[in-house]
């Protein structure tokens, strides 16, 4: 009876030992992940300064970085939750607490373009997957933008992740939020010219996260994170392939669908109602050209 005591608890105990190896592996892989330096050779971009560049590039900035830098660019909390950690956007300006003295226009395309942040690890959160297409002309725009922007002093945490976090992040419970793994960083496409084409039109879909959201193809994507509306279809297989352009802009613009459908804050429509006409135009005949698809399950 006592032997079989002693094997239940040696049996028991190694479990217990092994299931906390095994979590203190996949929080290991995690930090090695946060951790990892990535040198590479950001490209050069030139900085215009005349004041219709300075003018596209503060749409940009409103449109993809004041939502998670705060309208002021000067960050602040961002993500918060007592299981899984803390996590602010950086203050992007001169003042005190931000990074904008110490950056060099290097140092913002490794940031936007590639994810990769001024110590060399990846940047956490912030979709640099989808900036990575802006070209060298609008990232030079919004480049010379945000170094005239004023400056704010504010302080901001770094980021800290729970032990909880690091595990759920290494089994995959959330979607990849290193961008910089996955970016391709030697095989940028070079962004078509400016002018009322289909190539237009995909480079400012993949640009403004149309593609980051609604799926690659573009006929659809579920969030992993739990409760996160799906991001319907846009090819004409979908609701779209009965819309009118107009109508197409007023979904776009004010959240609302022709049916009268009122769409969740989870499609950006409070910052997308800043693209002209002339963009929204383009990004619908690139979808209108796109093979009718089926929805993605
Ligand atoms: C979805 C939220 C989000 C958006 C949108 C976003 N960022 Fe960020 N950004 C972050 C977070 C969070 C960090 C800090 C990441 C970390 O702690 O790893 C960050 C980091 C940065 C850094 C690097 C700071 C460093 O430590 O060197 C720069 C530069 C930056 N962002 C600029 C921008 C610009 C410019 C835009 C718009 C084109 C933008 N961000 C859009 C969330 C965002
Ligand atoms: C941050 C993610 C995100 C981005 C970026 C985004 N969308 Fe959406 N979009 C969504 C989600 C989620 C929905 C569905 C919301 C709902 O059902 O409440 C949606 C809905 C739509 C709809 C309504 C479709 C239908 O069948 O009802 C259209 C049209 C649309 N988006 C177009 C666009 C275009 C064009 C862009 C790029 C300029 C874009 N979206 C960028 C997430 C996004």
């Amino acid at each position: 009876m006592r032997n079989v005591l002693k094997w239940i608890g040696i049996t028991v105990g190694g479990l217990v030992i092994g299931l906390f190896l095994v979590a203190a592996g996949l929080m290991i892989s995690t930090d090695l992940r946060f951790n990892r330096v990535y040198t590479l050779q950001a490209e050069a971009v030139a900085k215009p300064g005349d004041t219709v560049s300075l003018d596209v590039g503060r749409r940009w900035a409103e449109m993809h970085c004041q939502g998670c830098h705060g309208p002021d660019l000067g960050g602040g909390p961002l993500f918060e939750d007592e299981a899984l950690g803390v996590v602010d956007a950086p203050n992007l300006t001169t003042g005190r607490g931000g990074l904008g003295a110490r950056y060099q226009a290097a140092d913002w395309v490794r940031a936007i373009r590639h994810g990769v942040r001024l110590d060399g690890t990846p940047t956490f959160i912030m979709p640099s997957n989808e900036f990575y297409y802006l070209s060298d002309t609008d990232l030079g725009s919004l480049i010379a933008y945000l170094q005239t922007v004023p400056a704010v002093d504010r302080e901001t945490r770094t980021r800290s992740l729970t032990p909880l976090a690091k595990l759920l992040y290494a089994v995959g419970a959330f979607e990849n939020l290193l961008y910089a793994e996955t970016i391709a960083h030697d095989e940028r496409p070079a962004a078509p010219p400016a002018g009322v084409t289909v190539n237009y039109g995909e480079y400012l879909a993949h640009a403004h996260g149309c593609a980051g959201c609604h799926g690659e193809t573009l006929a659809g994507h579920q969030p992993a994170e739990p409760g996160a509306p799906f991001a319907p279809n846009l090819t004409p297989g979908g609701e779209l392939g009965t819309w009118s352009e107009a109508e197409f802009f007023a979904a776009v613009r004010t959240g609302v669908t022709p049916a009268g459908r009122r769409l969740s804050e989870a499609m950006p429509s409070q910052y997308l109602a800043q693209l002209t006409d002339d963009e929204l135009k383009v990004i619908w005949l690139y979808l209108q050209s796109l093979p009718a698809r089926a929805e993605a399950p």
